[in-house]
């Protein structure tokens, strides 16, 4: 059958849901921290669940946390059409940094339900746990787990800054399932998410259709020199570990600044030791975020850096240790998926570019097991992963609505 002209989302149901999400961990400055495997996560969580339930849907979780909302297709055995994102939260983050694409999808089925619709496929809600990898690193864990990048035994050894457990945490939380991570497949994965840039804002564009996602890197730094006295120890004495690392985080700098505009470069935490004010620090700690679209560039930046390191450690009589955290190549997103997503804008009048995400996302690793492809639209001021990240009903309304375009005619729409 083909799809009505006017297929459309509730526009105020779905902000209404939002808003309603934002309400756990919401932040004073008008933002959300909802910290993977918190009790807020948790809370979170149960809000998605029972929305699901209500809208018919059986809700499953697999023991990496990862939640399976399915609305059961007229064929159950064929795969489903998946469609999803993260409901986690940087600690000062927005109220949109996944949840929209998580909470589009409800309204997705929602419409469904409304209009009778049935589709030959299954359609699956995915809520992925630890988008963000603030608190535990790396991000996109479980996706990485699913698509069989990193060990589940790991991921779930790995500790927070407080020495806290990824796996005791989930269980603590009641989110670690009984379904076994990954061998499931999904006829394909779409993934709507904020631009969390500026480019469709600035240009006027209703929707980002997002052929690529660039390369990462992720690094921690530790510095080693030693503690001492802040009065009595000349300058030529030292081994400050704070200086060097100040020394290595403005060479991060120079590394991205001198291959700009492709290339990004970030050091997001530091932290020294012990922390006094009239003691020399013996250890300074920081984290590195490299990014560019191309591997052969990405790899050049890492190397420069670990240049950089070296000299700079040399010459403050400090020693440095690399640690690698996380990396991704640069991912192509599926060009049938990628069709369908330009179809759908073109049909529903909306205007679109193609665009490179700048950030990572879980569409990345879920692009390895299955077809998949991601939608952007825009953000104000291109800001994100801060608290005052902000889009209109009528931006989020435009990516549902391409979003459900898009999954529907993939699923195939039974005749009545
Ligand atoms: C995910 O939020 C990223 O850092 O790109
Ligand atoms: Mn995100
Ligand atoms: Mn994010």
């Amino acid at each position: 059958m083909a799809i009505h002209g006017n297929l459309a989302v509730n526009r105020d149901r779905l902000w209404d849901s939002l808003e309603e999400m934002a309400k756990i961990g919401a932040t004073a400055k008008g933002g959300c921290n909802r910290q993977t495997l918190t009790d807020l996560d948790g809370q979170g969580r149960r809000l998605f669940q029972q929305w699901c339930e209500a809208a018919g849907m059986t809700v499953s979780t697999d023991s990496m946390g990862d939640m399976f909302a399915r609305r059961e297709g007229a064929d159950p055995a064929l795969d489903p059409v998946a469609v999803g994102s993260h409901l986690d939260t940087q600690p000062t983050g927005g109220k949109y940094d996944g949840v929209l694409g998580v909470l589009a999808a409800l309204e997705l089925v929602r419409t469904l339900n409304d209009l009778e619709i049935q589709t030959e496929h299954p359609i699956e809600i995915v809520n992925w746990t630890n988008e963000e990898g603030a608190r535990f690193a790396p991000a996109m864990l479980a996706s990485g787990v699913f698509a069989g990048v990193y060990e589940e035994a790991w991921a779930k050894a790995l500790t927070d800054r407080d020495g806290l457990v990824f796996g005791e945490e989930l269980r603590r939380i009641g989110f670690e399932g009984p379904l076994p991570v990954g061998h499931r497949s999904f006829h394909a994965f779409f993934e709507l998410h904020i631009e969390q840039g500026p480019i469709l804002e600035t240009e006027g564009i209703d929707i980002g259709i997002v052929t690529h996602a660039q390369g990462l890197c992720w690094l921690d730094v530790v510095v080693k020199g030693q503690d001492s006295h802040a009065g009595t120890t000349p300058m030529p004495r030292r081994q400050d570990a704070m200086v060097a690392a100040a020394r290595m985080i403005s060479a991060i700098e120079d590394i991205a600044q001198e291959r700009a505009p492709d290339a990004v470069g970030t050091v997001g935490y530091v932290s020294a030791a012990p922390g006094s004010r009239n003691v020399i620090p013996g250890q300074a700690d920081f984290t590195v975020d490299l990014r560019h679209p191309k591997q052969d560039a990405l790899d050049a930046m890492r190397g420069a850096f670990e240049q950089r390191v070296s000299e700079i450690a040399a010459a403050n009589g400090v020693v440095a240790e690399i640690a690698p955290v996380e990396a991704h190549e640069p991912v192509a997103f599926d060009e049938a998926c990628l069709a369908r997503l330009r179809s759908a804008a073109e049909a529903l009048g909306l205007s679109h570019r193609d665009m490179i995400s700048g950030a990572g996302h879980d569409a990345c690793h879920i692009a390895s097991v299955a077809p998949t492809a991601m939608i952007f639209c825009p953000c104000v001021d291109g800001l994100s992963h801060n608290e005052a990240e902000a889009i209109t009903p009528d931006w989020a309304a435009a990516g549902a609505n391409v979003l459900l375009r898009a999954a529907v005619e993939t699923a195939g729409i039974v005749d009545r």
